[in-house]
């Protein structure tokens, strides 16, 4: 239950993409760990109020804002909407993504606008409102504060997809890959401003992005192959990893990737092989 001894006590987190899978067990933990959370969703209201419920009958606390993260306004209007209900901004947990899938010869520019569009300049938008937000707070309390810790912390979600090559998701992997760089880059030029950048790149976790896989035996050992742990991961392993790099343990690490994938960019096939 909610104590004061709670890693986030009283801390601000905006999860995007949180009405289900990583998203949403993010949200759970940051709550369960004392944080303010802005539960975020696109499309599905439902799932999005569902969340929110979970968090306020633990006792947590949290709001619910329903906006598009490929889109200007409606990311300033969510993060005003934060800081107005809890006066600041402490972590930004830039999850919200998804997949288009087809083959290359096939991709519809439709199919790749629509992925480049959520998964990195959703993360473009989101990050720059987060970043605007930490700095204008620094400016603010810079007189009184003397804190040595990052003021501010972005954890973005990537992919073993931003180093393992995917055909027939050439869309993902490129808005993935295109992740890393931007985290790095805007990790560099952040540093200064004591805002700590990293990111998490989940392998197979079993959420609603990739049921048709896990949902279908004989799908589900071809997936299992390629995973040296033997077992699917959960969005509880993930949120954990989230929550380590968003929190004061891990305050020099600035510009990573964690790789939370039981081994999957270990090269499995290569294990009896070559
Ligand atoms: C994708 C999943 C996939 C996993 C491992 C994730 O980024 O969203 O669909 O199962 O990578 O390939």
């Amino acid at each position: 239950m909610i104590g004061p001894e709670l890693k986030f006590k009283d801390q601000v987190v905006i999860v995007t993409g949180s009405s289900s899978g990583i998203g949403r067990a993010c949200a759970l933990h940051f709550a369960n760990n004392g944080a303010h959370v802005v539960v975020n969703y696109s499309s599905n209201a439902e799932a999005g109020q569902k969340v929110l419920n979970e968090i306020l009958s633990n006792g947590g606390s949290g709001i619910l804002v329903k906006a598009d993260v490929s889109k200007e306004d409606e990311v300033k209007a969510m993060f005003s909407e934060a800081v107005n209900r809890f006066g600041k901004l402490d972590v930004l947990i830039s999850n919200a993504g998804l997949q288009q899938d087809s083959s290359f010869l096939e991709m519809t520019l439709e199919q790749w606008q629509k992925v480049i569009d959520v998964n990195l300049t959703g993360q473009f938008l989101c990050c720059r409102a987060a970043a605007q937000q930490f700095v204008a707070q620094q400016e603010a309390t810079k007189e009184t504060s003397h804190s040595e810790l990052a003021i501010g912390k972005i954890v973005l979600m990537s992919s073993v997809h931003d180093v393992i090559p995917w055909a027939g998701h050439v869309n993902y992997a490129a808005s993935k890959g295109g992740i890393m760089m931007f985290m790095k880059s805007i990790s560099q030029e952040l540093a200064p401003y004591k805002i700590r950048v990293n990111s998490v790149s989940p392998g197979a976790i079993k959420t609603p992005i990739n049921k048709e896989v896990w949902s279908d035996p004989t799908k589900y050992q071809g997936l299992l192959e390629l995973i040296p742990y033997k077992r699917i991961g959960t969005p509880q392993d993930v949120a954990k990893a989230v929550a380590w790099l968003a929190s004061d343990d891990s305050d020099y690490v600035n510009g990573e990737t964690l790789y939370i994938d039981g081994g999957m960019t270990l090269y499995p096939e290569f294990a009896d092989n070559g």
